[in-house]
């Protein structure tokens, strides 16, 4: 007995070590061991980038090597041709965290084999408003679903031994003026919105860093903020915690807030500067110490200063990692609309004509999150299609000199719009309509020919209003990798049942969304104190916590399609539901069935509400999901488990989650508009 004890213990230790890397006490008495041989000018060349920007300094005598480190998240970046994932926003999308798990691995795969040990990766910040030019890195606007991708993401990653970076902290939601637009919110916001996929990549996933946001929260610039840094250590966080590239604006603030890693270089926490400050006394040299040790013990826990830095076992052109984009590309596009038309079946009568200015390239979004994929490896939507063989005869049409004749004869035409990396970038912020001539187009093809399907490329919702209704079917595509194409003629073919589900509310309109009103309001604040940043400008987050669905019942505005929704080519079945209590929770199970003749795939969604809540909560909160595959005819039951934090909700008052003792409900449903089992709870 006591045996088996022992050997269930070894087993549970050793999946624990496999999914987190932990610093141990070794680690830290390393560092400190190191740093008590450096200088103050050693020190500060460690606390600040070196070289490219993207390494940390090397001291030779002291046996510790500089570290590279390359953008994510959509593969790995800077010098170096590699797998292209898909975004951020399609991995959210999958609801499946084995799929973000299996991206996070062959990210691992790919830095190791070059050599890359700290990716700057991933980024997590809510999709507030569709205009933010990097929404399509993030996960979009739930902080449930945005933690539980970014923890296995992050394990994926580091279970390779290689660093992740969890970024921007935080509040970095708009890229308009990012430098200097504070974003101004409450403390239960931040709590409840803001903070958690933070705080569960250091809770759950012990992220090895973190990357602070260009912004200021509250008032400090974020990387100077002593009150946001504060609460990374508090979660436990013992690794680094790093500057945005060129984020820093105080030595005293850098030294002070708690920031351990300034980049790309030494603008701010260089020797001259630093040495000053220690010298006359305004700050101990046992602050720079504990940076280094922060830096020190991390590397030591991942092996940096042990093993070499590259994996020569690990291919560059890894097909493994290939398998894993396309894994993730066949689960992320969410198809919104669907008259009849998809999928389309095998025939030799199909005559498919494919146009569009994203028909025939691999659409990225622009910044520090695009990439170069390896040679040869690509495929785009036309290339895919075009592979599926004779019986999917498709041919692809300049869509500057449309051929009337020829589009009116086609039995289907798949127009592929959306934006790119000069549309949708980091740096700046979106339109909210599609590229200029991309609605005159959609319109005018289906003015000619009936049969119309939008693919679209984007990081969030844009204005679908001027053809919706006059098209048969709507695909989100995302930005889709190497593998996009591919995945998007399996779909499109019914080879794979479509999958993916909306990781944001798609309002149907820009002025229905709770934030938008304040994202505006900063403009004009901006643009008269463009010359003067002192006080900064502000962009409200008055909106609170009834962000995106949660401000659906509360703002009395209807979506266009809810959070969590898409289509699939199957149709499925609830019932049964029950609640089990467990000794740290509750278990709530039910049955999933497929009552169509394909295989698919249905995201079982399960949120909590609050009867009667005593202070303003949104009517519904995510805090569940599992995605089966299930056979015709084929059903499963499925159990989630909900723990008391589950329930809770943040006071300001005690500064701490707490959980209100009454009556809740637990809804499963298929989206966040959906109930299909309503089970009523006492807590
Ligand atoms: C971006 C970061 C990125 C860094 C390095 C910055 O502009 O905001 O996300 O990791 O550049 O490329």
């Amino acid at each position: 007995m006591k045996r088996s004890l022992s050997v269930v213990v070894l087993l549970l230790a050793a999946l624990v070590s496999q999914a987190q890397i932990l610093v141990t006490r070794e680690d830290r008495e390393r560092a400190e061991a190191l740093v008590s041989h450096m200088s103050l000018q050693e020190k500060c060349a460690l606390i600040t980038g070196q070289d490219d920007g993207f390494h940390t300094a090397a001291f030779e005598r002291l046996g510790i090597p500089s570290v590279r480190m390359a953008d994510g998240p959509q593969g790995v970046r800077n010098k170096t041709n590699s797998t292209y994932y898909p975004c951020g926003i399609s991995l959210a999308a999958s609801f499946n965290r084995e799929i973000a798990h299996g991206v996070g691995t062959g990210i691992g795969w790919d830095a190791s084999a070059r050599g890359v040990r700290i990716m700057l990766c991933p980024g997590v910040n809510i999709y507030r408003s569709p205009l933010c030019g990097r929404n399509f890195e993030y996960y979009g606007e739930d902080p449930y679903l945005s933690s539980e991708t970014a923890v296995q993401y992050i394990r994926g990653i580091q279970e390779q031994r290689v660093i992740a970076t969890i970024k921007h902290f935080a509040l970095n939601n708009q890229e308009y003026d990012r430098h200097w637009t504070s974003s101004i919110a409450d403390e239960r916001t931040i709590n409840e919105i803001y903070f958690p996929s933070f705080r569960k990549a250091v809770e759950e996933a012990r992220v090895g860093a973190v990357m602070t946001s260009y912004n200021p929260v509250n008032g400090s610039h974020a990387a100077e903020n002593g009150w946001l840094i504060g609460h990374l250590r508090r979660w436990g966080h013992e690794g680094i915690v790093m500057s945005d590239w060129t984020s820093t604006y105080t030595t005293l603030g850098c030294l002070l807030g708690g920031l351990d890693l300034e980049m790309p270089k030494g603008y701010v926490m260089n020797y001259e500067a630093v040495s000053e400050l220690v010298k006359n006394g305004t700050v101990s040299e046992s602050v720079i110490d504990e940076k280094c040790c922060h830096i020190l013990q991390t590397f030591a826990a991942y092996g940096l200063l042990d093993k070499p830095m590259k994996d020569e076992s690990i291919p560059e052109n890894n097909p493994a990692s290939r398998e894993k984009a396309y894994a993730a590309a066949l689960e992320g596009p969410v198809l919104l609309k669907n008259e009849g038309i998809l999928p389309i079946k095998a025939s030799k009568k199909n005559n498919i004509i494919v146009l569009g200015p994203n028909a025939d390239c691999i659409p990225y979004g622009g910044g520090s999150g695009r990439m170069d994929p390896i040679e040869g490896t690509t495929t785009t939507l036309y290339q895919g299609l075009a592979a599926l063989g004779k019986k999917y005869s498709t041919t692809l049409m300049d869509w500057r000199e449309i051929d009337e004749a020829a589009l009116k004869k086609a039995t289907a035409v798949i127009v592929a719009v959306g934006f790119n990396h000069d549309t949708e970038k980091e740096g700046a912020d979106r339109s909210y309509s599609l590229p200029k001539g991309q609605n005159k187009l959609i319109s005018r093809v289906a003015s000619i020919n009936p049969n119309v399907i939008v693919v679209a490329n984007s990081g969030g919702e844009f204005d679908v209003n001027p053809w919706i209704g006059s098209v048969k079917a709507l695909i989100m595509a995302w930005y889709g990798g190497q593998e996009g194409g591919r995945a998007l003629a399996a779909i499109i073919s019914g080879a794979v049942s479509p999958s993916g589900r909306l990781p944001f509310t798609f309002w149907g309109s820009e002025a229905k969304n709770p934030a938008a009103r304040y994202y505006h309001a900063a403009l004009p604040e901006v643009n008269k104190v463009k010359k003067n940043r002192d006080p900064f400008p502000n962009t409200q987050y008055s909106e609170g916590i009834f962000l995106g669905y949660r401000g659906v019942e509360r703002f009395g505005v209807k979506p266009m399609f809810p959070f969590g929704y898409g289509l699939t080519y199957g149709s499925f079945e609830y019932s049964g539901g029950s609640v089990e209590q467990l000794p740290y929770g509750l278990k709530v199970s039910f049955t999933v069935k497929n009552t169509s003749k394909v295989t698919a795939s249905e995201v079982a969604q399960v949120y909590v509400s609050k009867v009667d809540s005593k202070i303003p909560r949104p009517a519904r909160e995510l805090k569940g999901y599992e995605k089966v595959t299930l056979g015709k005819g084929e059903s499963k039951t499925v159990s989630v488990t909900l723990t008391p934090n589950d329930f809770s909700s943040y006071s300001a008052s005690s500064h701490d989650w707490v959980v209100t003792p009454g009556e809740y409900r637990i809804i499963v449903g298929d989206s966040s508009a959906s109930v299909k089992i309503d089970l009523p709870v006492k807590l």
